[in-house]
């Protein structure tokens, strides 16, 4: 084990099968390894970024998804824009410089209206990076966000596996498809984020060892890696939850195969496990992304069961996930955490 862990440190590219022997390690030296590279880049310093959960409307029927349109015991909600923009006024004030706004794929907001709002939260707050996670769309209105200002785009591929693309979607999507959106976003200047749930219904080793050969190609700035979590009202409800230690095994060799890599401690992980998200940034990740969604909206964005910080203030939150990153020895700077290309 110990020599595949020097080998991905030193940049060799590991095969599939030596892929799958480190998915398997029990061994706490391969989350060291991680927490080391990951120190040599980022010292102790993790990069927050405000999530702002702007609609729950969405049009797609993911077999996972709490929001998935087929689901109609969520109340809908939009976020008026000037709630967005109260969300990032409280966020700035907090230390936030990078905004996300994430939603379900949701057909109000055109790319007009989204232009318009991009616009404005960059004309009020210029010193800070907006990234964008509302699903699929078109070359042309990935385009046309980029150039209303938006620095960074997030979606997840969910598994580079094409059959078990079909186990966790219906027929209408394809990982084709969402493959090119990610081709789209990095060719017109995206920092992009793909990523993948570890434990979803049918996953395999074999899976994740391609999902990470993957990745290692399309070479993004950000890697979402979280534990599949049931919901109560999707066909998944009475499936398992992804496992904690293959999650923070699989953040830790993404940050051996690319150092500089944006790695998120995942609000999933934080989800299924207490301490989920500091035992995620003792294995390499350097990201984290408290919630500013108003807290009536939080209650009802919930992609999966137990999902935390539903409820409280948006700055008591902070001000825990704050401290108890201190206790690891970690602290949360504000500051923009761009990509860095080395
Ligand atoms: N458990 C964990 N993660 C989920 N996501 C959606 N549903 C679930 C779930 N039940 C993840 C998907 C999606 C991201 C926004 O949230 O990977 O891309």
């Amino acid at each position: 084990m110990k020599n595949l862990v020097d080998k991905l440190e030193k940049s060799q590219i590991l095969s599939h099968s030596e892929i799958k022997t480190l998915l398997n390690s029990k061994d706490n030296y391969l989350h060291q390894r991680a927490r080391h590279v990951a120190k040599t880049i980022y010292g102790n310093k993790i990069f927050a970024r405000g999530l702002i959960e702007v609609t729950n409307y969405c049009k797609q029927d993911c077999y996972y998804c709490g929001l998935r349109r087929s689901n109609n015991h969520v109340q809908r909600y939009r976020l008026s824009e000037a709630q967005i923009l109260d969300c990032c006024k409280t966020g700035y004030n907090l230390g936030f410089r990078t905004f996300v706004m994430q939603g379900g794929e949701d057909g109000h907001y055109t790319d007009n209206t989204m232009a318009a709002l991009i616009t404005k939260i960059k004309s009020q707050y210029p010193d800070c990076a907006i990234t964008l996670s509302i699903g699929e769309r078109s070359r042309e209105s990935y385009k046309r966000l980029y150039e209303a200002g938006a620095d960074r785009y997030l979606l997840r591929h969910e598994t580079a596996n094409n059959a078990h693309y079909s186990q966790l979607h219906p027929s209408e999507m394809s990982l084709s498809s969402r493959k090119e959106c990610l081709q789209n976003l990095k060719e017109i200047g995206y920092q992009v984020g793909c990523g993948f749930m570890v434990g979803s219904p049918g996953q395999t080793l074999d899976h994740i060892a391609d999902d990470l050969l993957f990745i290692q190609e399309i070479n993004p700035a950000m890697v979402g890696v979280g534990p599949f979590v049931p919901h109560s009202s999707t066909p998944f409800a009475n499936r398992q939850a992804g496992d904690l230690w293959l999650t923070l095994n699989i953040l830790a060799i993404l940050r051996l195969m690319k150092p500089n890599f944006l790695l998120p401690a995942t609000t999933a992980l934080g989800s299924i496990h207490a301490k989920g998200r500091e035992h995620a940034v003792l294995a390499g990740a350097n990201v984290i992304m408290p919630n500013l969604s108003p807290t009536d909206a939080r209650q009802k964005y919930l992609l999966y069961d137990n999902k935390i910080s539903t409820d409280g203030e948006t700055a008591a939150n902070f001000s825990n996930i704050k401290q108890s990153m201190k206790e690891i020895g970690y602290e949360i700077i504000s500051a923009r955490g761009d990509y860095l290309e080395i």
